[in-house]
């Protein structure tokens, strides 16, 4: 087969989702769904458009920051409503298209090369034991679609038929052209349908050929219910590839992981442990009930109960519990309890004591903690940045440190100690 056109559909207004946040920007495993689906659109094509209308400038935003490479459509819904007048400004490049939903982020590039054949019009259908809202296919003796009706225009009988329209189409490009004009709005929604193409294909004597794919695959996302129900299955997919990969997961069900989370080597994830982001984690561990947030993680060991917010780089480092690191360079530390360390590079060898904060933001800027290797932070001790400890430094415990600590030194703020003896009894007499 020579090289497709693609053209995802999403300039709906996706009223059932019932959200300020446009359909296709919904999150599913930590990305936006028409992410995933352009994520498998290009392993298959260079020519990708999306058709937008409502909320264009935020989505075509997402879009482009993601996949530059995309052509962004737009349709007139005032005048053309419906997933054929999505298609009026549509000129693919190939002799064959390929039409996906953007309200389908289950989708697999495998699956969908079973569209892509010399057939005049392929449809993707599943049999439900739920039909719900999809369009119902009605099929001639020999098998082959004659049309599909959509719910509100079909009566008793229609209604209860199984074969749904799972909303993919593979089409000639040539057959497409010349029957989106055909198209009318003469239906109970008063939309311009593109299912209608089965109509007008089969009026001419093309065979429109139903291609069976998996129901869960291929579930439209209208509403936050169906956005449940495809982020789990999403999860799973994800973690089941990567258990597959090597990765093991204590009680899996309780773990998220978000799309673009890479694991190398041999890693190991506690029950509760929430990756995501475009982090990457390379032969470690991480403990019970910590967050990850687009950070990388090699040969180390966080949490239980430790949060890695954006930015961090952590090696051979271990981090325990009730830490937070925000943009944080950490290469062979320790930092075994309640700290907050942000802003901050931190050198081997070096022990951060607990209670150790890094006060990074004055309240206008922020600044850098830097400090070197094999420093001995005591407990409780604040580094007013921006800071500066060179190597081999002590600093005692209860410490606020500010300005550069030379080489060698050991660093002392301490409030003198005071005695007033029996003072308690002389106060409460
Ligand atoms: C559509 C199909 C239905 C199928 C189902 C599969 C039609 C008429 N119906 O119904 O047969 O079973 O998908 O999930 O095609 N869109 C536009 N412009 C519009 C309207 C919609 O671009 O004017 C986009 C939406 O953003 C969405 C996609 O097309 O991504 C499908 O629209 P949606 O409203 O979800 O159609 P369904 O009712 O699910
Ligand atoms: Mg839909």
């Amino acid at each position: 087969m020579n090289e497709i056109s693609i053209v995802i559909l999403a300039a709906g207004l996706g009223t059932r989702m019932k959200s300020n946040k446009a359909k296709v920007l919904q999150k599913i495993s930590d990305e936006a769904m028409i992410w995933h689906i352009l994520n498998q659109a290009f392993e298959l094509s260079d020519d990708v458009s999306v058709v937008l209308a409502h909320q264009k400038e935020e989505i075509s935003k997402e879009i482009l920051a993601n996949y530059p490479k995309t052509q962004i459509l737009s349709q007139d819904l005032a005048q053309f409503p419906g997933t054929a007048g999505a298609l009026k400004e549509f000129s693919p490049k190939n002799a064959y298209t390929l039409i996906l939903c953007g309200d389908m982020p289950l989708i697999k590039a495998s699956s969908l090369k079973e569209f892509i054949n010399e057939n005049a019009l392929n449809v993707g259908v599943f049999h439900s034991k739920e039909p719900k809202n999809y369009g119902r296919i009605e099929l001639d003796e020999k098998g082959n679609i004659t049309q599909i009706v959509e719910l509100k225009d079909a009566n008793e009988a229609q209604k209860k038929i199984t074969l749904c329209n799972a909303g993919v189409y593979g089409v000639k490009t040539s057959l497409l052209k010349e029957l989106l004009p055909r198209i009318k709005n003469e239906n109970a929604a008063k939309e311009y349908y593109l299912t209608d193409l089965v109509k007008f294909a089969v009026q001419k004597n093309e065979l429109v050929k139903p291609v069976y794919v998996d129901e869960a695959e291929f579930m439209g996302v209208n509403d936050k219910f169906e956005l449940s129900i495809a982020e789990k299955l999403m999860q799973e997919r994800i973690k089941k590839d990567l258990m597959i990969q090597g990765v093991i997961m204590r009680n899996p069900a309780s773990i998220f992981i978000g799309a673009r989370v890479v694991f190398e080597g041999e890693c190991e994830l506690e029950e509760n442990v929430r990756i995501t982001g475009a982090s990457v984690i390379v032969n470690s561990h991480i403990k019970s009930s910590s967050v990850i947030e687009e950070s990388k993680v090699i040969n180390s060991d966080v949490g239980p109960l430790a949060h890695l917010r954006p930015k961090c780089e952590i090696s051979n480092t271990h981090i325990g519990n009730f830490v937070e690191c925000k943009n944080a360079k950490l290469q062979g530390v320790k930092a075994g309890h309640l700290s907050y360390l942000g802003d901050c590079e931190i050198d081997e060898g070096t022990n951060i004591g607990c209670g150790t904060i890094t006060c990074n933001y004055d309240g206008v800027k922020k600044h850098k903690t830097l400090i070197g290797k094999k420093v001995f932070v005591g407990s409780h001790t604040h580094f007013i940045a921006p800071v500066e400890v060179e190597d081999e430094v002590i600093i005692a415990a209860g410490s606020s440190v500010s300005g550069v600590v030379p080489k060698g030194s050991l660093f002392i703020t301490r409030a003198e100690k005071k005695i007033k003896k029996d003072y308690y009894y002389k106060k409460f007499q």
